[in-house]
Formats: C-alpha cells, structure tokens, sequence
C-alpha cells in the first residue's frame, strides 16, 4: 500500500524529527519505525532527554514539548502518561513523555522541544 505525504516523497527512508534544545540548538535525526521518541533521542546523543526509567513511564524525565504544528498529530497523552505529567517540571498543554510517542510514518517532520531541566 503507498504511503502518502512527505513520507511517501522519501520513499525508503526513515522519519525525521527535529529535537530543538532549550537553547536554540536544533538537530535533525532518522528515527526508527516503531521506535519511541525517547529511544530516538538516546540513540542520536540529543541532550536534554534523561530517560531514568528506560521508557516504563515511571519517571516523566523523557518530557518533551510537541511544537504546536504537530500536537493535534502526535495526540494527547494516555492516562498513566497523564498522571506522569501531573508531577513532571515545566509542563506545558503541549507535553508528553516521550517515550510514550511511536515513530511512525505519520509523524515524519516531527517537532519536539525539550525543556530546561528534566525532574520531578
Ligand atoms: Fe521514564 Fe519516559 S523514560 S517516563
């Protein structure tokens, strides 16, 4: 089945997110199909994302601020992730722990900003 989108215009390559640091520093990376945005952070070395808990939404220090042209994409967080949020720092109506969003064709050009501090 063809894909659509800019996806489909790339055909055999794999998503792009953009992760733009507290300050300013922007960087573009392949991201895995089925992968988190989390593992995808790790895995390119993109500061500003702690993960503590390895993706088991037990510790909100994967906490991303979807930029507002993908939120309404990306989805609101589940419930678990939800109550996660309450006690995370620099909550903004846009965040979800990243490690909860899977890469999939839909969200290449994916745009995420990541705070200041990851804690609780
Ligand atoms: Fe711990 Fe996401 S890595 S909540």
């Amino acid at each position: 089945m063809p894909t659509t989108g800019l996806f489909s215009l790339r055909d055999n390559l794999m998503p792009r997110i953009t992760f733009i640091l507290h300050d300013g520093t922007r960087h573009t990376v392949d991201a895995e199909l089925g992968a988190t945005v989390m593992e995808t952070a790790l895995k390119n070395d993109i500061g500003g994302i702690v993960a503590e808990c390895g993706g088991s939404c037990t510790c909100a220090t994967c906490l991303v601020h979807v930029d507002e042209t993908w939120s309404a994409i990306v989805g609101k967080p589940h419930a678990e992730e939800d109550q996660m949020l309450d006690a995370a720092f620099e909550v903004k109506p846009t965040s979800r722990l990243a490690c909860q969003i899977k890469v999939t064709e839909a969200l290449d050009g994916l745009i995420v900003h990541t705070p200041a501090y990851q804690g609780r």
